[in-house]
């Protein structure tokens, strides 16, 4: 019997201690002998929970338990969680987590540390909720040469554009909802503004790479300027917006970026709808591979944690764990190109037309929206400086 602790009886704890509770046979028929919740930290009481005898408010309970070998840390948030998720494995305890703030923040630390003291640090359900993603990258994917990893890896952002543009929902219903689903953080914009996926792609992309970018260095544009007219405009191109995560590799060094991007219909990224998530990478020689599935929610994030925590009862520390190192980015943003699709009223269109060079024009009314030919971020900045861009989406060729 594997004796675990559950930290945080949130969306993502509460899911864990079900799918325990329910799939106890399944996870045995994978993972061993039976797993035992021995406790639930919490600050709250849960008088009407079935677990709430399992509750305690105080850490050290856990810490000082020989018989926990396993911690699942699913609080959310930098602190208390690194430092109890750091406590645990110093105390020889596995440590398995959904928390991608500590792991973006701390996760070259914690792997080290796990190491040196024999035990794992695992974090399968940071990225793309259920989706079994980073195992098979790093155990299959990996020893190619990465080119890039990319997606769609925030289900929040997802569902809202979804509902909104594709059922016509207005944005605080889309949100509410997501909300209630328990798809969303407990502070949303984390979601909106895109450093959900920021960190979720800081993760990726040091998997691919080895080097661990720092969040707050990552250019990241959220949702919030996306307007029906630009939505409208993609559909004419046989497009659809989408807020895309991207963790490009040049050389040994990463450029990562999270920001709304046109994406056009022939790409399976478009299709991606909901809350579901996709993650792709294209490698050398592999060529292409894609990870679909459902990005958030208390049972589908469950299904990762217990995915991993079957991994420890299963196979211990004889796994391929990842190796990274924190890095600052050598690549500047300023030198990522794209072609670009911008908007503007007539009179500042006109300004720039000449400086244009090949563009083509995707609506002409009361705004002219175009797409520029491929430039870099550098370029766009000089060409549209003193004009006032009504909207500036970037696109996935
Ligand atoms: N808020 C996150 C999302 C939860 O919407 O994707 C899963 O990480």
């Amino acid at each position: 019997m594997t004796h675990i602790a559950i930290l945080g009886f949130g969306v993502v704890g509460s899911g864990v201690a079900e799918f325990i509770t329910a799939n106890q046979k399944e996870s045995a028929y994978v993972g061993g002998d039976g797993i035992n919740i021995k406790y639930i930290l919490d600050l709250r009481d849960f008088p009407s929970s079935p677990f709430k005898n399992k509750i305690v408010h105080n850490f050290d309970v856990i810490l000082n338990d020989p018989e926990v070998s396993t911690v699942i840390e699913v609080m959310g948030g930098s602190h208390p969680a690194y430092d109890f998720a750091k406590a645990s494995i110093l105390a020889g305890k596995n440590v398995i987590t959904s928390n991608k703030e500590v792991v973006a923040n701390f996760g070259d630390e914690l792997l080290k540390l796990a190491k040196e003291n024999g035990v794992c640090y695992r974090f399968e359900a940071s990225v793309g909720g259920g989706i079994p993603a980073l195992s098979p990258i790093i155990s299959c994917v990996r020893q190619n040469k990465i080119l890039e990893i990319r997606g769609i890896l925030n289900g929040t952002t997802n569902y809202i554009l979804t509902e909104m543009f594709t059922y016509g929902a207005s944005f605080e219903a889309a949100l509410c909802d997501a909300q209630d689903k328990g798809y969303a953080e407990r502070n949303p914009a984390a979601d909106i503004e895109g450093t959900d996926a920021t960190r979720k792609i800081a993760i990726l992309t040091a998997i691919v790479s080895g080097k661990l970018l720092p969040v707050d260095k990552i250019y990241t544009e959220g949702i919030t300027k996306i307007r029906d007219n630009d939505v409208k405009a993609a559909a004419k191109l046989g497009a659809t917006v989408k807020l895309v995560a991207r963790g490009i590799v040049s050389g040994d060094e990463p450029l990562a970026m999270v920001a709304p991007f046109i994406v056009m219909n022939t790409k399976f990224l478009s299709a991606v709808s909901g809350v579901y998530n996709a993650i792709e990478v294209i490698a050398e020689p592999l060529g292409d591979v894609m990870f679909y599935g459902q990005g958030a929610g208390g049972g589908t994030t469950a299904s990762a944690v217990v995915g991993d925590l079957v991994q420890v009862m299963s196979t211990g520390t004889n796994y391929t764990a990842p190796v990274f190192e924190k890095s600052e980015p050598k690549v500047a943003f300023e030198s990522f190109c794209s072609r670009h699709y911008l908007s503007f009223a007539p009179e500042d269109f006109e300004k720039i037309e000449s400086k244009l060079g090949s563009y083509s024009i995707i609506t002409k009314n009361k705004e002219i929206a175009i797409i520029t030919h491929e430039m870099s971020e550098a370029e766009l900045t000089s060409l549209v400086s003193g004009i006032e861009l009504k909207s500036h989406i970037r696109v996935l060729d």
